[in-house]
């Protein structure tokens, strides 16, 4: 089974990105099912009905959230009606799901979205929600289970690894935009700390750079803008899975201006 994974898709930048490269890149590494995260697709802030139609229509089969899930308001109904996720660590009875369960090449995928801890909205722990949930996915024989991880902290990203390395396929990180190196397979789960962005490269995390320059030379508040202009990228990781465990991992990127190129190679640790 090969599967996709896009990190933070930010703005029409990043839509365009996966609007022009998604179709290409699923026939040309043979992908079963992809996965992107809907955060910051819509202006850099949560996801509208039309921009969720536009990104499913582009060849992505489930998306994920985090902290801006809740930026647009008709995200309320998306969350009931699409194959959308949130973080299954908010508290118990607010809307959507963090868990969703879909079926890929004859098998049960389990699909999961975590937020961290550290910078992030007070929610329940993740490391135990984490927990409970492999362990209901094991007790239900679910042997592949993928993880985005929405958070800020590096350590709080590798520790989830350390822990659940036995137990879940994959464990993505998002939400810093800034994509990392440390791409591996661990005890047959793929891990990188950030996928990175997928959307404007040339700014600054796929906003124009102007209002996060005013912001730190004054220190006052300034609204995020997605440029309307800039050089794009899309980043993927790709991975291949073998009865559950990660057999190899590699991560792509394709830029606005028409090059596709494998950047990483995951290195597989025993
Ligand atoms: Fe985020």
């Amino acid at each position: 089974m090969r599967v996709g994974f896009i990190g933070d898709i930010v703005g029409r930048p990043g839509r365009k990105m996966v609007r022009r490269f998604v179709p290409e890149i699923r026939e040309s590494e043979g992908l079963d099912f992809v996965i992107a995260n809907y955060e910051n697709a819509s202006h850099g802030f949560g996801l509208t009905a039309k921009n969720a139609q536009e990104l499913f229509g582009a060849g992505i089969d489930t998306m994920t959230g985090g902290n801006h899930t809740w930026d647009k308001k008709e995200i309320l109904g998306l969350l009931e009606s699409l194959p959308l996720l949130r973080p299954a660590n908010y508290p118990e009875g607010v809307p959507g799901r963090g868990v969703a369960l879909y079926e890929v090449c004859g098998e049960p995928v389990a699909v999961v979205n975590i937020m961290g801890h550290f910078a992030m909205p007070m929610v329940e722990n993740p490391f135990i929600t984490a927990n409970r949930i492999v362990e209901t996915l094991q007790a239900q024989g679910v042997r592949t289970v993928l993880v985005d991880m929405h958070a800020e902290a590096t350590s709080e990203k590798r520790a989830l690894l350390m822990m659940l390395k036995e137990s879940v396929s994959a464990i993505m990180g998002t939400h810093t935009h800034v994509g990392t190196d440390d791409l591996v397979i661990e005890s047959g789960c793929a891990y990188v700390s950030d996928v990175g962005l997928t959307g404007c490269r040339d700014n600054v995390i796929g906003m124009d750079a102007k209002v996060p320059i005013e912001r730190f030379l004054t220190g006052l508040p300034g609204r995020f803008e997605v440029p309307d202009k800039c050089k794009g990228v899309l980043q993927m990781v790709v991975m291949e899975f073998d009865s559950g465990r990660a057999v190899d991992a590699y991560k792509i990127r394709a830029y606005s201006e028409g090059e596709i190129e494998t950047v990483l190679r995951a290195r597989v640790e025993e």
